[in-house]
């Protein structure tokens, strides 16, 4: 740094003092009082988009938030240190600068401003998102919560005594419990996932094994008419991973399936060697029901993300089952994707690595 400060900085050598204000995650921007940059450290350059060499070019000419100026103005006519935010106008990007004024002990006026730019939008997205799921989860416990006090209010107000409307009302109470337990359940899923407290039991799991998981859903098909098929090519490889929470993740994709596909309709769930990548394998389940909107498609892996909140029905889904499933296959270094033709049904494809052990050998060969 080229100005002299004064005070105790001044006993840090200049070398090392360069090192900690290029090292810094924060931006630091140095002006004098005519507005022309002293120094900018590498997160100033990005932050402020300032070109490679911006040192002694005027704020006016190099940086292209005007704000900055507004503030170093301020921070030198008054002398004292001032922030203001910084967030783009689709606020997408928020930065916090802060001015403060260096200020000349002899003549006591501000001779040059010391800017510090911190980049807060991560901090800002998580905020976000934890008041969206707090909402959320509040959302999604009310709506049981406000119908099973009203069947009770009715109960207690006299249809207690009519048996069959008696019985309709606690089967419908019991229906709104199952659903908010399910919720809980998953809630809890979910955060002992994203704390990262999850085990995985992690072993050469056959995909037939995966694929049966789907097997428990077959009376639920049945009973909505749809028909539920298999098909395995042979030479698919182990999969290596825990069998027990990878048939969870097929059984939540099998069981969207079955609530989005009209009577009549099919579901197919099916295991190969991944085409384009022969260390991972890739299963998949299509169904023909309703499919998904393109603007839908890339955020039904969000927590909470109903497509169609229109056609929620008691005992529905709380829309947390793909958020789990999509941790549980990240969580193996895997990947899942869904693809979609409005009205003609979803394929939702999971990839997770083969085993390479020994077993491959007997349980796969290599195609091409
Ligand atoms: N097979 C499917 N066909 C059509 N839409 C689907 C399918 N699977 C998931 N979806 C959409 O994605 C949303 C989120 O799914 P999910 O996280 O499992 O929540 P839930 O099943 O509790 O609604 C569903 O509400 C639905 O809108
Ligand atoms: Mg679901």
């Amino acid at each position: 740094m080229s100005a002299p400060y004064g005070g105790p900085m001044s006993t840090i050598p200049p070398l090392l003092l360069e090192r900690l204000v290029e090292s810094l995650r924060d931006g630091v921007l140095v002006v004098d009082s005519e507005h022309r940059i002293l120094h900018a450290n590498a997160p100033a350059r990005t932050l402020l988009q300032l070109p490679e060499e911006p040192v002694g070019l005027r704020m006016e000419e190099s940086v292209a938030d005007y704000r900055v100026s507004l503030l170093v103005d301020g921070c030198l006519s008054s002398g004292t240190a001032a922030e203001r935010e910084l967030s783009d106008p689709l606020d997408v990007r928020h930065i916090l600068a802060q001015a403060v004024p260096v200020v000349d002990p002899v003549t006591s006026t501000a001779v040059e401003v010391l800017v510090i730019l911190r980049d807060e939008t991560r901090v800002r997205r998580l905020e976000t998102v934890r008041r969206d799921f707090v909402a959320n989860v509040s959302h999604e416990l009310r709506t049981p919560v406000a119908a099973i006090q009203l069947l009770v209010e009715t109960l207690l107000g006299g249809a207690l005594d009519e048996r069959a409307v008696a019985h309709e009302f606690v089967s419908r109470i019991g229906l709104e419990v199952a659903h908010m337990g399910q919720m809980v359940a998953e809630l809890i899923e979910l955060s002992t996932i994203e704390s990262g407290r999850l085990s995985l039991r992690m072993e050469p799991t056959p995909v037939t094994e995966l694929v049966a998981a789907a097997e428990r859903l077959r009376p639920l098909a049945d009973e909505r008419r749809l028909q539920l098929r298999y098909e395995v090519d042979p030479t698919t490889p182990h999969v290596f991973g825990d069998g027990t929470r990878l048939g969870q993740v097929v059984r939540n994709l099998v069981h969207n399936a079955i609530k989005f596909t009209q009577p009549g309709g099919s579901i197919t769930v099916s295991a190969r060697r991944a085409e384009d990548d022969g260390d991972m394998v890739e299963l998949t389940v299509t169904d023909t029901g309703c499919g998904i909107a393109a603007d839908d498609l890339r955020r039904v892996f969000e927590r909470f993300y109903k497509a169609d909140r229109s056609r929620r029905r008691e005992g529905e889904g709380s829309g947390l089952g793909l958020a789990i499933a999509r941790h549980t296959v990240e969580a193996h270094g895997g990947r899942i994707a869904v693809e979609s033709t409005p009205g003609r049904g979803a394929s939702f494809v999971v990839l997770l690595p083969a085993f390479r052990g020994a077993g491959t050998m007997t349980t796969g060969r290599r195609r091409g």
